[in-house]
């Protein structure tokens, strides 16, 4: 899966293209968790493991072997520099669910990077995997990441409560998702 590049249609000043990310990305990618660590771990737990070269490695690596269902990682580069990305995890084949992920740094911001990622990966998810379901998770206080889902065409399905711990205390997960015909939609109105 994106094993050729995607290059994204942008609001950023330079070309955008989504590269597969692999284990051989590790210090790189630790770098560019680690210098956007407060932005980026903010709501979302995985930068604070992926923020060191060996963690980022780790962090690859599970979904080079396909753990637990994860897919794919996709990273928006803008030459040599890594904007952001997306991912697909939480695959289940029997059922055709897959769960998308985004994260861009705060220096790119606002400028459609992630809008564009995760309508590539919306698109990879419709043609290779069929998916019938494409779930989007955010923390409650997530208003940037819960506001991007609905301009891609999620449907708020509700509050799952007390789902996760994460800096000592209790987080719920507000759960979006798009289904059947909404997929196809959303991949046509890139
Ligand atoms: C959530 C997050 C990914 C949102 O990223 P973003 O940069 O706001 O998203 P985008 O730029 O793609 O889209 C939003 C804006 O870009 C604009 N945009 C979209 N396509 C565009 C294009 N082609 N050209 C110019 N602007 C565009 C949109 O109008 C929108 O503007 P607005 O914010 O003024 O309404 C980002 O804030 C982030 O990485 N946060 C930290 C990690 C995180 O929480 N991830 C989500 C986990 S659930």
């Amino acid at each position: 899966m994106l094993d050729e590049p995607i290059p994204l249609t942008t609001g950023y000043p330079e070309p955008v293209v989504l590269h597969k990310l692999s284990t051989a990305d590790a210090d790189l990618f630790a770098h560019h968790v680690a210098a956007d660590l407060d932005h980026l771990g903010e709501h979302l737990p995985w930068p604070e493991l992926a923020k060191t070269p060996d963690g980022a490695r780790d962090w690859l690596a599970k979904y080079y072997r396909r753990e637990d269902g994860r897919l794919v990682v996709g990273g928006a580069f803008a030459g040599d520099e890594l904007l952001g990305g997306a991912l697909l995890l939480q695959y289940d084949e029997r059922y055709a669910t897959v769960e998308l992920g985004v994260w861009i740094v705060s220096q790119a911001e606002g400028k459609g990077v992630a809008t564009a990622a995760c309508r590539a990966l919306i698109e990879l998810a419709h043609g290779e995997l069929r998916a019938e379901r494409i779930e989007w998770q955010v923390a409650p206080e997530n208003v940037r990441s819960r506001r991007l889902a609905e301009k891609l065409g999620f449907q708020f399905e509700g509050r799952l409560r007390s789902t996760y711990e994460y800096r000592g205390r209790r987080h719920d997960t507000e759960v979006l998702s798009l289904v059947g015909d909404e997929i196809a939609q959303a991949v046509a109105r890139g």
